[in-house]
């Protein structure tokens, strides 16, 4: 296992709930956005707005960041509370059952400070009804009691910025998006910038690394920094056990081949899920509960962490009756592509 899933267990899809070397992880998180790098764009949007705000005197409006897990959601919301000046509340959507635990995560804020929901398209619609007065005009009612006899009671709040991060955009109500006054959209990385990513991390950890290391490394990093961090602590626990401690392009090659990623940086169930819609299923079109269940994966799992890269590869086709494997991935697999002409994806592309 090498992204997306820690080696140990199993990832709790999307959220903060990467278990895997944790303290190691946290080392590796730029603070500050010019230390944050890549997203040239959404750097720009977010530091113009930053600068704005703090000018004015006025809280951030509330700001949205979405993308594919490990493209930095989590590491920009801290970056813009530090911009700010001002502290966050960090909790998630899950976490937020009911309308009382929205209450107790919005009170006793202090003025202009940083709500940070991660995984917000998993708040119930309940709670979700209960932010939208919270985000626009600053307060909250609580109802006490029950029947005729029932009173209202409204809190104000002091402003705030609440920050959503989610990998699931589609999965926002129209409402809930159009609040955000600012919406950022993380995409992959490109080599250079996860070469620099790279170069960054082997400092902090202290682990020596050449330029054809590292860039190969950055190859097959899914263009996703999470992945890239990952690779580079295991290559450093399998340069030190078995190799001279630097890592150089024959380490990397030799290391990241023993953990089976390929040259596009995919592994096992990347290569999983493409075997299977192409031999059992012809190609596809094929539902995505069928291939989780063929590859004994979670079907979120496979929506949030494997699919995106595979999608952005042109691997895969998202048609209305299923998953299409591309005549790329049938060339990545090394299987001839001779599908029939009713099968090309293009007819369905919606
Ligand atoms: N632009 C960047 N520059 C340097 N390091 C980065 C950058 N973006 C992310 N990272 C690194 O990648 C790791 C994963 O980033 P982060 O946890 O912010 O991703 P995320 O988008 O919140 O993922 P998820 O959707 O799974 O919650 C961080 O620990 C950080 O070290
Ligand atoms: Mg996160």
């Amino acid at each position: 296992m090498t992204h997306g899933v820690p080696e140990e267990g199993k990832r709790v899809v999307s959220g903060e709930s990467v278990v895997e070397d944790a303290p190691v992880e946290s080392s590796l998180r730029p603070q500050r956005l010019d230390a944050f790098v890549g997203q040239t764009k959404v750097k720009e949007q977010l530091g113009i707005a930053i600068a704005a705000a703090r000018k004015r005197g006025e809280p951030l409006d509330h700001t949205l960041l979405h993308g594919p897990p490990g493209l930095g959601k989590t590491t920009l919301a801290h970056i813009v509370a530090s911009e700010l000046g001002v502290g966050i509340k960090v909790t998630s959507g899950p976490a937020i059952e009911r309308p009382g635990d929205l209450a107790a995560t919005l009170t006793n804020l202090e003025e202009g400070q940083v709500v940070f929901i991660d995984e917000i398209h998993r708040l119930s619609r309940l709670v979700e009804e209960k932010l939208y007065p919270a985000m626009e005009d600053f307060f909250f009612d609580i109802f006490l009691g029950k029947g005729p006899g029932a009173r209202g009671l409204r809190l104000n709040l002091p402003p705030f910025t609440l920050v959503g991060a989610t990998t699931r955009y589609s999965l926002l109500s129209p409402p809930l998006r159009d609040r955000f006054g600012i919406a950022c959209h993380l995409d992959f990385y490109d080599e250079d910038a996860i070469r620099l990513i790279l170069r960054r991390s082997a400092a902090i950890m202290g682990v020596p690394a050449d330029d054809a290391g590292l860039e190969h490394v950055a190859r097959r990093s899914r263009g996703t920094p999470r992945v890239a961090n990952r690779l580079l602590r295991r290559l450093r626990d399998f340069t030190e056990v078995v190799a001279d401690g630097t890592i150089s392009e024959e380490v990397a090659v030799e290391g990241l081949g023993r953990l089976e990623i390929d040259s596009l940086g995919l592994d096992e169930v990347d290569r999983k899920i493409l075997h299977t819609i192409v031999e059992k299923f012809d190609g596809g079109p094929v539902g995505l509960d069928t291939i989780a269940a063929s590859v004994s994966e979670d079907a979120d799992t496979i929506t949030d962490v494997y699919e995106p890269y595979l999608l952005q590869l042109g691997f895969l086709d998202r048609t209305p009756r299923g998953r299409v494997a591309s005549r790329m991935a049938y060339a990545h697999l090394g299987i001839p592509y001779d599908r029939k002409a009713s099968q090309q994806p293009g007819l369905w592309e919606g």
